[in-house]
């Protein structure tokens, strides 16, 4: 397309390392729903008459076909999925494929396919995330009254409800949600009629293709719109946070479902065995998406560092966006696409999660807040405390089964309620503050949550 100032042919071995269509093929409807808004504009502006914009609409819905039905396949030598997509429209049309490309530049085509491919993908995975979150309410609500231990340092810390465990990650999940409707806020401006850097001598009308293709403003500056990539960035700095997420929520199941810990339970249908070993059941789905995770952040750091040093405008060097995020895409929405289904599935053997508590340790706190109910400061409640812990650990023996006398005897000022204080359950139904795991805020919690899914 460019042969006119090339006294040589383009080398061979430059076409296989400058071709995009590895990458870009993928966008060609996206690019095609460009081209049919660009081509309308431009009848609008008087620069193609209505017969011809007619003849270039049709011309490009046919290549869109040819293109499912795959009886088109590109070629490298047309570099990248814009010049394939002309060329076949101007071998369909004649000279008449030849005038779409009026006033336009790839690198505005490109920034404007990009943006409505990624907005169609994110809209995508938005859905997902609400499937998620559905998915992890209704395990909260089933679990509200289950009680497993708390942890910090990954030490056993206080008995919470399983239900305000699993309302923390739809907390965590709830905020992605956010982050990516950003994400897709970022995506509200059309960058097409920006031309290869500085706009057009023609009288383009911006404002008629931005609200073509569902965008409410066209970009302000022509030098920027080809230059930057800020709407990728948002999209992978959702991603890394949810693949985070993700994978902290993978790495506490593996934990949890350990024959050492041993109080969550996997759906066999989403683990796998071993080739050699017959009693093993693997959390490999949950391995995988944590193992998967280190990708997401990659790809985002790739993108920072490949932006950092590129001087204004478009480089070439862009081209490569597209694989860090089509990779990453790929990974996310096969996480969104497993885990509602998994989590679902996801039990707790109640008893063993009580068998794991069984010394009381994990009430040392409510003896410590007891006493300063009776008046002790919190910091001698705390020492108290302590001392019994460690009286208990010195003789083998139970918070839960000490007599009263034996409380008394390090503890002067428990009383009899004390003792009916020391159980789980009771634990965490007192725990009422605010967002505590106390099981009267976790049906509120999960009830606010209900509330805020059914308005997206
Ligand atoms: N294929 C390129 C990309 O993906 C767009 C083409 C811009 N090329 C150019 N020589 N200005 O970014």
């Amino acid at each position: 397309m460019w042969k006119g100032r090339f006294s040589e042919e383009t080398a061979e071995i430059v076409l296989n390392y400058t071709q995009s269509l590895d990458l870009d093929w993928c966008l060609a409807p996206f690019d095609i729903q460009g081209s049919i808004a660009h081509g309308r504009m431009l009848v609008s502006a008087g620069l193609l008459s209505p017969d011809e914009g007619e003849k270039i609409e049709g011309g490009l819905r046919q290549v869109l076909q040819e293109i499912e039905e795959k009886s088109f396949t590109p070629s490298i030598e047309l570099e990248d999925v814009h010049m394939n997509i002309e060329h076949r429209l101007t071998q369909l049309l004649g000279p008449l494929g030849a005038k779409l490309h009026t006033g336009r530049s790839r690198n505005d085509q490109i920034a404007t396919t990009l943006r409505l491919y990624l907005r169609d993908r994110l809209q995508k995975v938005q859905q997902g995330m609400f499937t998620l979150l559905e998915a992890i309410l209704e395990r909260a609500h089933a679990h509200r009254h289950i009680v497993v231990p708390g942890y910090t340092h990954l030490q056993q810390a206080q008995p919470v409800s399983m239900g305000h465990y699993w309302m923390s990650h739809f907390q965590a999940f709830r905020r992605d949600c956010i982050r990516l409707r950003a994400a897709l806020g970022s995506l509200e401006d059309c960058p097409l009629g920006a031309g290869a850097l500085a706009g057009s001598t023609l009288p383009l009308d911006r404002f008629y293709t931005a609200k073509e293709l569902g965008f409410k403003n066209p970009t302000e500056n022509s030098l920027d719109s080809v230059a930057h990539r800020d709407y990728l960035f948002d999209y992978h700095y959702f991603a890394a946070v949810f693949a985070i997420h993700c994978s902290r929520l993978a790495e506490d199941f593996i934990i949890y479902n350990s024959q050492e810990f041993g109080w969550l339970k996997l759906p066999d249908a989403f683990c796998t065995g071993s080739s050699m070993m017959p009693q093993k059941k693997n959390p490999d789905v949950l391995e995988l998406t944590r193992g998967r995770t280190g990708q997401i952040i990659g790809h985002f750091v790739d993108l920072l560092v490949m932006l950092k040093g590129l001087p204004m405008t478009y480089n070439r060097d862009l081209q490569e966006d597209k694989r860090g995020l089509l990779a990453s895409l790929a990974v996310i929405l096969s996480i969104i696409e497993i885990l509602p289904e998994f989590l679902s599935r996801v039990e707790v053997d109640e008893k063993r999660a009580v068998l794991g508590m069984e010394n009381g340790m994990i009430l040392a706190t409510d003896v410590a807040e007891y006493l300063v109910k009776e008046g002790v400061p919190f910091r001698d409640a705390h020492w108290k405390a302590g001392q019994l812990v460690r009286y208990c650990l010195d003789n083998g023996r139970s918070l839960l089964d000490l007599t009263l006398s034996e409380w008394k005897a390090i503890i002067p000022e428990a009383k009899e309620d004390l003792l009916s204080i020391l159980s789980l359950k009771e634990s965490v139904a007192r725990r009422q503050t605010y967002g505590g795991t106390g099981f009267i805020c976790v049906e509120r919690q999960i009830e606010e949550g209900d509330g805020w899914l059914a308005y997206q």
